[in-house]
């Protein structure tokens, strides 16, 4: 019988079996599927288990903290956390192209994550048990989708932590491998992750630098973190969450508008709402948002976020558009 309780219970008991007294590694990318991935690992091994958070400084506002916090407090899993933000934002410097962009990131990720997971070797081995084990948060559609050769074009080089070293020395674990994603969700509620991280909507890996139109800077990002938290909370307020695939909040940092505010003429930059809905992200048509929504969430933006003087929404379906702008 399928209860989240029976499959809790069998890859707890099967991770076990298989692991033995060695150690495993996951990489936590802030999302739904790595942080149950980890939580079912940790349960059945505990501490032989360690997780790496690489902080590339491009997540949205309070969700390095969510992992750091209140991941952490709700599994009690060793968790290193790489700062790595200066690293990531001086590869990024002077870089517009989107696919440099992604490229960069990727990059830099790559080679973030395998230093963390060196030492990480070397700490065990002085330890005497090796390290052996990679988890990866991999479901059925990505198994299917590997497995199918479809053909499909690859629009955009996507990088998230599944996609993490083909290093042969490691044996995989993935026990999130036949669900779905509703199903990774009633998982992690089973293990009593937080709301939070269980119903979060999808995230790009390449973060907020592919939501900043134009260079990625330190400032930029702390507007953008601005924006996109005024428009979540009041997302989230208005009861939509469940409704919408998901909002990308994009920064428009190249382009510049004639506004007034108060006694004075401003000259800042658009941010655009792209709420969409989807089934499975590969189409995806624009949201009708309620007016009343729409128009707080713009009177807000413009209010609080400084250099921002205009919100536009974004009404095109995918296709032709993408979800992301870049
Ligand atoms: P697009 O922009 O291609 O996005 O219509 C489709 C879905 O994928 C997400 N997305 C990514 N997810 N790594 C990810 O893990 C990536 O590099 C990446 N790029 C886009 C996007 O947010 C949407 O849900």
């Amino acid at each position: 019988e399928w209860t989240t309780h029976n499959v809790v219970e069998e890859q707890v008991a099967a991770i076990r079996e298989l692991v033995g007294s060695r150690r495993a590694i996951c990489g936590l990318s802030g999302g739904v599927d790595s942080a149950v991935a980890a939580a079912l690992v940790q349960r059945a091994i505990g501490d032989q288990l360690t997780c790496v958070y690489v902080d590339h400084g491009l997540m949205r506002k309070g969700e390095t903290e969510q992992v750091e916090k209140d991941f952490v407090a709700a599994t009690g899993v060793k968790l290193k956390v790489v700062e790595a933000e200066e690293r990531f934002l001086s590869a990024l410097a002077g870089v517009t192209d989107p696919e440099e962009k992604r490229k960069i990131i990727g990059r830099e990720f790559i080679r973030v994550f395998e230093q963390a997971q060196a030492e990480i070797i070397a700490e065990a081995g002085a330890e005497g048990e090796p390290v052996e084990f990679l988890v990866q948060g991999t479901l059925y559609p990505d198994v299917v989708e590997s497995g199918g050769g479809s053909g499909t074009a690859n629009i955009k080089s996507h990088h998230n932590v599944g996609g993490l070293p083909e290093d042969l020395e490691f044996q995989l674990i993935e026990p999130l491998r036949k669900l779905f994603k509703d199903e990774v969700r009633k998982v992690g509620e089973e293990l009593g992750l937080p709301a939070e991280i269980v119903h979060r909507q999808p995230f790009p890996g390449p973060g907020l630098g592919i939501r900043i139109v134009g260079e990625v800077t330190k400032e930029r990002l702390d507007l953008l973190r601005e924006a996109d938290a005024i428009a979540r909370h009041e997302l989230t307020a208005a009861g939509l969450d469940r409704e919408i695939w998901q909002c990308p909040v994009v920064l428009l940092a190249d382009v510049r508008s004639v506004g007034v505010q108060g006694d004075g003429r401003t000259y800042g930059h658009p941010i655009v709402l792209r709420p969409v809905s989807s089934e499975d992200a590969m189409t995806a048509d624009w949201s009708r948002l309620p007016y009343e929504v729409l128009e707080k969430i713009s009177t807000r933006i413009t209010n609080e976020v400084r250099d921002v003087n205009r919100v536009v929404v974004d009404v095109t379906s995918k296709p032709p558009g993408t979800i992301e702008w870049e």
